[in-house]
């Protein structure tokens, strides 16, 4: 499937009731792509819904669920198989981080984002990847970030937890490079977004010097994703940290993740 076959076909996109998640909605949809867009919150969903039916003549739909439920991932897919809907492009975008040292978080919070940031990512991969292998067709975008690239304190289990997303997508996208089905990573720096409240931190100066609009992220994601490319970083400053951090040992990139997370 190429950039001009996405008209007409369906995606589904995870975490589209805020952030960059309605971005992906948005870019998709001014492709020509239909778009299903899927959160908890309904309201916000429904916004969404009727901006994008209105503003790029596609069709919308939208479904509430809570990605941490094993069961309700399972319900998705078997709804919409049952619908007869096809899935042509996969968003694995819902996540959050949490902030803070990481024995002062509660495991409640941490098992909740490990469900969401991973396990709901990998589960709906394994759901509608296999489909796709059998159509020899679609995408699969994951939402990983920046801090998948190094040990971050104060983000260590959130860090971790996309350095799977990283390592899982771009290991996908090798075992599939004779077929016509892409899994890309994108992995975002700071995106301003509801992000950084609902992780329990106010952004610093750095955060704010360096953030990108989610739009910005959400092209560079789509366009990487249609070229089928292992993965992206959106952004110049944030490609040069990524790569900047690979020549130091990981103590030392540890350590100044730390200090760009904590500073004033
Ligand atoms: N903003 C940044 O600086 C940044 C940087 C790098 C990567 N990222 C990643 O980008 C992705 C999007 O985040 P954002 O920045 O756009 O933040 P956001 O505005 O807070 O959006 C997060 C989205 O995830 C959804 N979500 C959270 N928990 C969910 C659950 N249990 N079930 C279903 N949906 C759930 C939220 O919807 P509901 O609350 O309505 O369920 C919301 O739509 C995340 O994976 C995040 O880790 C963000």
């Amino acid at each position: 499937m190429s950039k001009q076959q996405l008209s007409g076909r369906w995606s589904l996109v995870t975490g589209a009731s805020s952030g960059i998640g309605v971005d992906l909605a948005r870019e998709l949809a001014s492709r020509g792509s239909n778009v299903i867009v899927l959160a908890r919150r309904e309201e916000k969903l429904k916004e969404v819904q009727a901006e994008l039916t209105a503003r790029f003549r596609v069709q919308a739909e939208y479904v509430t669920a809570d990605l941490a439920d094993e069961q309700a991932r399972q319900q998705l897919y078997d709804d919409l198989s049952q619908a007869g809907r096809t899935v042509d492009v996969l968003v694995n975008n819902a996540g959050f981080g949490l902030f803070g040292m990481s024995w002062e978080i509660p495991w409640e919070q941490e098992r909740q984002m490990l469900n969401v940031d991973v396990m709901a990512m990998a589960h709906l991969t394994k759901l509608f990847l296999q489909d796709m292998v059998k159509r020899n067709s679609g995408f699969v975008l994951q939402v990983a970030s920046y801090a998948a690239y190094q040990p971050a304190p104060t983000y260590a289990s959130y860090s971790a937890a996309k350095s799977f997303v990283l390592n899982y997508g771009e290991a996908l996208n090798y075992e599939l490079r004779n077929t016509n089905v892409g899994v890309t990573v994108v992995a975002p720096g700071i995106v301003d977004t509801a992000f950084h409240d609902v992780a329990g931190q106010k952004k610093n100066r750095y955060q704010r010097m360096t953030q990108m609009k989610p739009d910005e992220v959400a092209r560079v994601a789509v366009d990487a994703m249609l070229k089928r490319k292992a993965s992206v970083i959106p952004g110049w400053m944030n490609y040069a940290t990524v790569w900047s951090n690979r020549l130091v040992p990981r103590r030392m990139s540890a350590a100044t993740a730390y200090r760009l997370m904590t500073m004033d």
